[in-house]
């Protein structure tokens, strides 16, 4: 059998992640300068059933059984053999390797499960389509941090711009002008349940406020496709700047993060948030293309551990 590899990129969200989960829209990108990708070959003369799991980005080299059927490597395999009605899947290896940083707020748990049903089912000989890869994807994320809104999964699966509101078909959007992005990295890890769990817990005890800035959220959400879509994409910073301040009134920004966001306004970015569940993880700023390099180098001198510039093309 022939080896078969696939990828998924990374992803950000331009607007609306937590209000997200609470059934309001959001909107997000891919970024194809990261990637997960996976690669499945046979394991000649191996026992079926036998999978090797490799992924050296975090010191991995097991059979999926020593992982559990609860780790989210083991749980992407599981979903993919069980959507395709196979019982015992053949001796076989799965290489991962993966640039989205993890716990990072760049959908890298999403882009790997994403990554590992192409390549599985296609090693099987029949390659899921979108659909059925985002849902494999989404059932990992689930396992993971309880309720995801299944917007980082359909992002890294369809690999567009999109318009997502939870339990409804995702919009691709429009996007009528380029616009430039610089992403930069705290170095701190958002772990994504916990900060969901939180946000959950403060939401229970006073449901009423927190329904009033999920719905301010998706207000700008709502603004911010109209200019994107409208290819008035420069208007876009006053509400990249609004959405973080509500984020910050849910909490779930950081000191880190604030400085970073700090840093990019000062550059000369016209607006800056977290990206993400944040915590940790990453913000993102936008730029004149021409003032992106000097954004990205402020970001690194206030304490980024790593910067990305983007762009977000034309569709
Ligand atoms: O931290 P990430 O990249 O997994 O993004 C989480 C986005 C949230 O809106 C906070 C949660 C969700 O499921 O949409």
């Amino acid at each position: 059998m022939p080896a078969f590899s696939a990828s998924a990129p990374g992803k950000i969200i331009l607007f609306g992640e937590h209000a997200v989960v609470y059934g309001r829209p959001a909107i997000a990108a891919p970024v194809s300068q990261v990637k997960a990708r996976a690669a499945v070959s046979a394991i000649p003369g191996g026992l079926p059933g036998q999978v090797r799991i490799v992924a050296k980005d975090i010191g991995l080299d097991c059979d999926a059984s020593e992982l559990g059927p609860a780790h989210p490597l083991a749980q992407a395999v599981l979903a993919t053999a069980e959507r395709l009605g196979v019982s015992r899947l053949p001796a076989l290896r799965l290489q991962i390797s993966s640039t989205i940083p993890i716990a990072a707020g760049l959908g890298s748990g999403a882009a790997v499960s994403a990554a590992i049903a192409r390549a599985l089912s296609a090693f099987l000989g029949h390659p899921l389509p979108d659909d059925a890869v985002s849902s494999i994807a989404y059932q990992v994320d689930q396992t993971l941090h309880g309720t995801p809104s299944g917007i980082d999964n359909t992002v890294v699966t369809y690999a567009q711009p999109i318009w997502f509101v939870r339990g409804q078909p995702f919009e691709l959007l429009r996007v009528r002008e380029d616009f430039t992005l610089v992403i930069g990295n705290t170095g701190v890890s958002g772990p994504t349940g916990v900060v969901v769990g939180d946000v959950r817990r403060r939401w229970q005890a006073a449901p009423e406020a927190y329904e009033r800035l999920f719905d301010e959220i998706g207000a700008i959400a709502a603004e911010a496709r109209a200019m994107i879509e409208q290819g008035s994409p420069a208007g876009l910073g006053p509400l990249i700047s609004r959405n973080q301040a509500i984020l910050q009134a849910l909490d779930v920004s950081s000191p880190e993060l604030d400085r970073l966001i700090e840093a990019a306004l000062r550059a000369g970015a016209s607006g800056a948030k977290l990206c993400g569940a944040g915590r940790g993880g990453n913000m993102f700023a936008l730029v004149d293309p021409d003032r992106a390099e000097a954004v990205s180098a402020a970001l690194l001198e206030a304490g980024a551990s790593h910067t990305i510039i983007t762009t977000i093309s034309k569709t």
